[in-house]
């Protein structure tokens, strides 16, 4: 019988995973079937269920539900505990685990992809946000020199700090507060879809750095800066398709080769 996966978020018409995790059954000859599905804004937990109800083996969650469904899991990996968010559910019939895979996502697309090695780098992290909170775990662990949550609101970063354990490793505090530069400069920020970029120094990056924003399908101010100033960039595309590789590896026990889907997508 074909296992049944899904992705719920609202909206969801936009989402790539379909088409992502088609392609990577295709390629490692999994028999699943995998659809994009609408949960109401109140009733995210129903749709969920219904889904199980039908025999669903798994699913994604994307916005605005990753924090419900860290509610929602009866067992969570270490990572979606640290992210306080899950983005990937797989069920059995008395068990609901959640794990999140998006900052393992980020770190391959950074280390495989684009080929950094992240170990005695300084890493600058914009926004305090979900999506700033679930990379902050996975990119301590490549033991950079540094990660630096800069904020707008520089309390919320510095409380985020706090939370995942602030120290010589872990800083935080408003863009005024950055002195320095930085090998690696990570857009987690919502300020892209005002059409802002938030207030970095002119000199924020260090010779041979990578400007990276988590979002993809558009340009950024964020990247439009950083090119401007020959800096090289990468959007958060790759991140997805990581992310979606990570889960299928947690549901079907095969790693998928990312880089023709990524080349698919490009294509697009
Ligand atoms: P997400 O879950 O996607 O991270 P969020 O929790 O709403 O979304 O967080 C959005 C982040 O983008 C916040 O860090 C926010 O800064 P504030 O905490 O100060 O609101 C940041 N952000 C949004 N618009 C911004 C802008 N124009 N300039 C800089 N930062 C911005």
């Amino acid at each position: 019988m074909t296992d049944a996966y899904a992705v719920f978020g609202n909206p969801i018409a936009h989402s790539k995973s379909p088409l992502i995790h088609t392609e990577f059954s295709r390629q490692t000859g999994q028999d699943i079937i995998y659809s994009a599905l609408l949960a109401p804004l109140d009733d995210f937990a129903g749709a969920v269920a219904t889904f199980r109800l039908h025999g669903g083996c798994g699913a994604n969650v994307t916005l605005p539900f990753k924090e419900q469904a860290y509610t929602l899991a009866t067992r969570l990996s270490l990572r979606a505990q640290a992210a306080g968010a899950v983005n990937t559910f797989k069920f059995a019939p008395d068990d609901v685990y959640g794990d999140n895979t998006d900052g393992a996502g980020l770190v391959r697309d950074l280390t495989a992809n684009l080929g950094l090695d992240l170990a005695g780098k300084r890493i600058l992290l914009m926004g305090a946000g979900g999506a700033a909170r679930g990379v902050i775990l996975p990119l301590l662990e490549q033991q950079p020199d540094c990660v630096f949550i800069a904020n707008r609101t520089a309390s919320k970063a510095v409380g985020l700090a706090q939370v995942m354990g602030a120290g010589k490793q872990l800083l935080a505090g408003g863009y005024a507060d950055l002195s320095g530069q930085f090998d690696l400069v990570i857009n987690a920020t919502s300020a892209s879809l005002a059409g802002d970029l938030p207030p970095l120094p002119e000199a924020i990056f260090a010779s041979n750095a990578l400007a990276y924003d988590m979002m993809y399908g558009k340009d950024t101010p964020f990247l439009a800066f950083a090119r401007e100033r020959g800096v090289r960039t990468a959007d958060g595309l790759g991140m997805l398709v990581e992310q979606a590789a990570e889960a299928f590896l947690l549901w079907r026990g095969v790693r998928p080769d990312t880089a023709p889907v990524m080349q698919l997508l490009r294509g697009i």
